[in-house]
């Protein structure tokens, strides 16, 4: 048969037994290796009583310990790897906003099963080989450029190395070179919309097909317009470096329902994020993964931080997860409501002579924390407007998410733009302690 009439590879024609029992054979022998070559993992299982051999069925998994980034960090630069440096082909580190980076290593098998990851999602996406792949993720030691680029090469896409950042540039590569995808964060995709608006370029009529967005929460609102911007259809990749990269899961262009996870090399639990206990499929909590066939740094019940649900598989056997709605560190607390930026997303992107760009700015006001939300007007937007859409969003906020805040329509073009991830809060708030 050839790619093109049956491309999806073995594992993603399993049956569900056949794929539970492919995951409890690459799940044994990846603690094993964890085990026998990692003193972190042995000290971890010692001390928790657990053995490696008393992995007999998946849900034994949840015996074992968790792996934070604390662990990773307190290992730094090399103590987390399972081969000798010799056996490393490449390094990547993840951004870390605070204190030292994460240093993660892969073998030549690593780098392939990557590959096959990412073209594995590239395809769910819509993508075919003989597409030219647009990708502006950055490239160097983040790893969204080199692990889109490595996986649409696998695909058999003509790519396109743009990276991050010459904005005006892009533009014109994508106008002359007609790509159909394109790989980039959703927020540096609408900085890119305002470049092809600035060169009065319609950006309808690019050649772009479809988009594969991640690397930041986005939400289904920014789908529509992303979409209805572009004429393109939008697609959700996710993944972390310390998992791998981007093409640990993927949404299915045909029906961007969730993301589907490629859990023949990635298994995914939910877990309650302050008990640590196993929640059932269905239930919101923390992602935790466990790597299956990783060499170079196997991961054990690696606590994400981003918050979703499993949910039953749809155009793949694999199970989904939910579009992320946000990870536990970007959840800012005001007077004791929880809300996370992709909730005023939400609200912004609804509200009328609004732009899709915002900012969440923290303020201490009193003994009290304070937010305002900053929003950028749309250039048509006249004074009226930009004052309803304020209130708008004010009222929007208390009625969904139940607690006060202050907005504010900026002039267009005000806020900063991103080139990667977006930083969306601004923390003014006055230290207490
Ligand atoms: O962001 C890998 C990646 C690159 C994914 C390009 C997709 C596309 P890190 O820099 O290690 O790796 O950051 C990982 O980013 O734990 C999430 O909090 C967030 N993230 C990644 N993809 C998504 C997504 C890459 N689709 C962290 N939706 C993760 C929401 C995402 N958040």
């Amino acid at each position: 048969m050839t790619q093109a009439a049956d491309p999806l590879d073995p594992a993603e024609r399993l049956d569900l037994d056949g794929l539970r029992a492919l995951q409890l054979e690459r799940l044994r022998n990846s603690l094993r290796h964890a085990y026998e070559n990692v003193p972190f993992y042995r000290e971890s299982f010692d001390k928790a009583g657990v053995h490696p051999d008393d992995c007999r069925s998946l849900s034994d998994l949840s015996r074992f310990p968790f792996t934070t980034k604390a662990d990773l960090r307190a290992n730094y630069p090399y103590g987390m790897f399972a081969v000798p440096q010799e056996r490393i082909r490449r390094l990547h580190a993840s951004s870390g906003t605070t204190g030292r980076p994460t240093v993660v290593g892969y073998t030549e098998n690593d780098l392939s099963m990557w590959a096959d990851m990412v073209a594995r999602s590239l395809r769910a996406a819509g993508g075919r080989p003989g597409d030219i792949a647009h990708i502006a993720y950055g490239y160097g030691l983040f790893t969204g450029g080199l692990g889109a680029h490595y996986g649409a090469e696998r695909l058999g896409c003509t790519v396109i190395p743009a990276s991050g950042g010459m904005t005006s540039r892009q533009v014109t590569l994508i106008q002359d070179l007609n790509p159909s995808v394109i790989m980039v964060t959703p927020s540096y995709m609408l900085t890119l919309l305002d470049e092809f608006e600035r060169q009065g370029v319609d950006p309808r009529s690019t050649s772009l097909r479809v988009g594969v967005f991640g690397a930041e929460p986005w939400t289904q609102d920014m789908r529509r317009e992303i979409e209805e911007r572009f004429a393109i259809d939008a697609v959700d990749i996710y993944g972390l470096s310390e998992v791998i990269g981007p093409g640990v899961a993927q949404e299915c262009v045909e029906t961007k329902d969730g993301l589907h996870i490629w859990e023949d090399h990635f298994f995914p639990e939910v877990v309650d994020p302050i008990t640590g206990e196993v929640l059932p499929e269905g239930e919101q909590g923390e992602l935790v993964f466990t790597s299956l066939t990783k060499e170079a740094m196997p991961i054990v019940r690696y606590r994400t931080r981003d918050l979703t649900r499993l949910l039953p598989g749809t155009a793949r056997v694999f199970r989904r997860m939910e579009k992320v709605t946000g990870r536990s560190d970007d959840m800012v607390i005001l007077r004791g409501v929880n809300l996370f930026p992709t909730q005023i997303e939400e609200i912004v992107l609804r509200t009328p002579g609004v732009a899709p760009h915002f900012q969440l700015r923290l303020t201490t006001s009193g003994r009290m924390d304070a937010l305002t939300v900053r929003a950028e007007a749309r250039p048509d937007a006249d004074a009226a407007t930009r004052e309803a859409a304020a209130r708008s969003i004010v009222q929007a906020v208390k009625d969904g998410i139940g607690v006060s805040v202050e907005a504010e329509i900026v002039d267009p073009e005000s806020l900063e733009r991103s080139v990667g991830k977006i930083r969306r809060i601004v923390d003014l708030r006055e230290r207490r302690d």
